[in-house]
């Protein structure tokens, strides 16, 4: 099975890259390799590839600075997603898409699920819900979207690695309790993705031994054509209280010398360009299912994460 992922250098592509099954013939591409707003390129290697699987792990990421780069944040998550959802559609190559929590408001109090409204209130999460429309009218049921949240790895930005050199530096912190989510280790999305691949192959297989007609191998969303999934860590938790388990586990396995104060705020006393769902957590079970993969709780994901962070620092 030959399986093209956008986006390598990423988080989740880097870790995607790390636990690719043996057998599959992988092209990893990065922004400078395969730059998912030129649409020629984006045509061009995916024709001349013939993936079976494309996974568009390729993303404008900062929430932030999207709101002032309003037109770089379209250009890559939504004309990109188009691009690579055409390019699939001639080559009948399912596509793997992924997805923010951000498409949501937050004015929920239990998790969505994936059926539920959506009503992006920042310029990153309605540049990805455009281009997750574009997937769905595209592709219909050859595409499947994943939506996660607050992702963290050893490769990369992210909170986890902000707060370890944070609580190196400063005399206390003051971290925002009232956005409440998940966190998502990205090796784990990465390996629920590669057994939905893996199932993707299998059922292949079938319909190529029995002659039927092609099956769609995880429920349809009853929305949307496109089957849609939610995937995160289990649990739920504030940024504060993420901040309070990383300076917790980091003392524990000694990659911090003393923990320092570490105060809850509101949102309100840390103004950010973009406006941030207050709730953002998700439904599993419908991925769970689809992949068989079970998800972990955050905690527990956060600990091995950072025993792999610490073991990359020796
Ligand atoms: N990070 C999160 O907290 C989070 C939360 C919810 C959903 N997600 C979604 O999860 C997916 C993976 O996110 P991630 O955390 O792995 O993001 P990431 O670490 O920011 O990786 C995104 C990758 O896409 C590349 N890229 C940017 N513009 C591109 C272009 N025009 N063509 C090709 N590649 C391009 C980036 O390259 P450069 O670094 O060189 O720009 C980077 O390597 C994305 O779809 C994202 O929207 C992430």
């Amino acid at each position: 099975m030959k399986v093209l992922i956008t986006g390598k250098g990423g988080q989740l592509a880097w870790e995607l890259e790390k636990l690719a099954p043996q057998g599959i013939q992988l092209l990893s591409c990065s922004v400078e390799e395969l730059d998912i707003t030129n649409a020629d390129q984006v045509n061009q290697t995916i024709t001349q590839f013939q993936p079976d699987v494309v996974i568009n792990a390729a993303a404008y990421t900062a929430v932030d600075k999207a709101e002032s780069d309003t037109e770089t944040a379209y250009a890559v998550n939504d004309l990109g997603s188009e691009y690579i959802a055409t390019a699939c559609k001639k080559v009948s190559a399912k596509l793997i898409h992924v997805s923010t929590d951000f498409v949501f408001d937050g004015t929920k109090t239990t998790p969505y699920q994936t059926d539920d409204p959506v009503n992006p209130i920042n310029v990153y999460g309605a540049s990805k819900l455009a281009g997750d429309r574009k997937v769905n009218t595209i592709l219909g049921e050859q595409a499947t979207i994943i939506r996660t949240a607050w992702v963290y790895s050893v490769n990369g930005n992210n909170f986890v690695k902000t707060m370890l050199r944070l609580m190196a530096e400063k005399e206390q912190l003051g971290i925002v309790y009232d956005q409440v989510g998940t966190p998502t280790w990205a090796k784990g999305l990465a390996e629920m993705i590669w057994s939905l691949v893996d199932k993707s192959g299998k059922v292949q297989d079938e319909r190529n031994k029995e002659n039927i007609e092609p099956l769609s191998e995880v429920p349809l969303n009853l929305s949307s054509s496109a089957t849609l999934l939610h995937w995160t860590d289990a649990g739920v938790c504030s940024w504060y209280d993420f901040a309070v388990a990383i300076q917790e586990l980091a003392i524990e396995k000694g990659m911090l010398d003393k923990a320092i104060p570490v105060r809850p705020i509101p949102a309100s006393a840390y103004p950010t360009p973009a406006t941030r769902p207050s709730f953002s957590v998700i439904d599993k079970s419908t991925a769970e299912q689809a992949s068989g993969v079970e998800t972990k709780h955050w905690r527990k994901q956060l600990s091995t994460m950072m025993d792999e962070l610490a073991e990359s620092e020796r």
